[in-house]
């Protein structure tokens, strides 16, 4: 698999993280919770260099709850905290804020210790793309619309969104991108719809979800598409699920792409339930 990353892009997109990092005393690196791995971006640690930071794992409706459970205490153990909400819904919000106050409050302590002015906790949302950064900007903003002015000592002017008193939040996102050697992490990103379809081919995504569904979650595959185990022959399988499907050309012939395209919507729209295709690593 040969994947171009666009090096000057990257660069571009690492320094407007970077320059508006001491802008913030928190960043909320917001992850996909189907993929609390795959949808980090693996330099992550690096760009944000030592800032406090809160994981966010997002659409968490769409994700294994029980997953969900494991992935937060992963985190916790590795000293980052984290929760789970559903931006889409505005579910969970109220975690975020009370999290970072956790996750400040010394350094708040220390700033009224030494007699400065109490003020309200200063936060970005980081992610790669379609992570939900800008859903949950704008649900933070449909609550809250009172925008605080410029910040002073700013070149470009940043908007910040007000939210429940303590919290100010940057109104645009960091964009990171996302980043997989290894083809899994790829088939991940694209059955999940957070990297172009073009990136990859469609039916190896596909198969590579069939397998996934086989090994972690075989009673909704066979509640769906009528297999607890696959055979090996894909072409087989691919078959079966277009005749159940009706995913036929106009000779009566099974069509392999619209099959293709009828297992990655199932995935992408719940049909399987709710799944998560990372597991925390000592679990795997
Ligand atoms: P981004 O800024 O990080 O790129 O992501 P964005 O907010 O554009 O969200 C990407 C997609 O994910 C959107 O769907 C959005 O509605 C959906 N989404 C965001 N948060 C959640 C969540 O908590 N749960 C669920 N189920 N979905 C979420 P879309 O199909 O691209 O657009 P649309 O359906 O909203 O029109």
């Amino acid at each position: 698999m040969t994947i171009q990353w666009f090096p000057g892009h990257m660069a571009k997109a690492r320094r407007q993280v970077t320059e508006k990092l001491k802008l913030v005393d928190i960043i909320f690196e917001l992850v996909d919770a189907r993929l609390p791995l795959s949808s980090r971006n693996p330099m992550i640690d690096e760009i944000i260099n030592h800032k406090p930071r809160l994981v966010i794992l997002n659409k968490e409706d769409m994700a294994d709850p029980h997953a969900t459970k494991e992935w937060i205490r992963y985190f916790k153990e590795q000293g980052v905290e984290a929760v789970s909400v559903n931006s889409q819904a505005g579910n969970g919000l109220d975690k975020i804020v009370k999290a970072a106050e956790s996750i400040l409050q010394e350094k708040f302590d220390r700033m009224r210790a030494r007699g400065m002015k109490p003020r309200a906790m200063r936060a970005m949302i980081v992610g790669i793309p379609n992570v939900g950064k800008s859903t949950l900007i704008n649900r933070i903003a449909k609550k809250n619309i009172a925008k605080t002015g410029n910040m002073p000592g700013v070149t470009k002017a940043q908007q910040w969104i007000k939210t429940a008193k303590q919290l100010e939040l940057l109104d645009t996102p960091g964009i990171l991108w996302p980043k997989f050697e290894d083809p899994e992490t790829g088939f991940k990103l694209a059955l999940t719809g957070a990297i172009k379809d073009s990136i990859l081919n469609l039916q190896d995504v596909a198969i590579y979800g069939l397998r996934y569904l086989e090994e972690r979650y075989p009673a909704r595959l066979e509640e769906r598409y009528g297999f607890s185990a696959l055979p090996d022959d894909m072409a087989q399988v691919f078959h079966q699920i277009g005749e159940r499907r009706g995913c036929l050309s106009s000779g009566g012939e099974v069509d392999y792409d619209k099959v293709t395209d009828v297992i990655i919507r199932d995935v992408r729209n719940s049909q399987f339930g709710r799944l998560t295709f990372d597991i925390p690593p000592e679990k795997a």
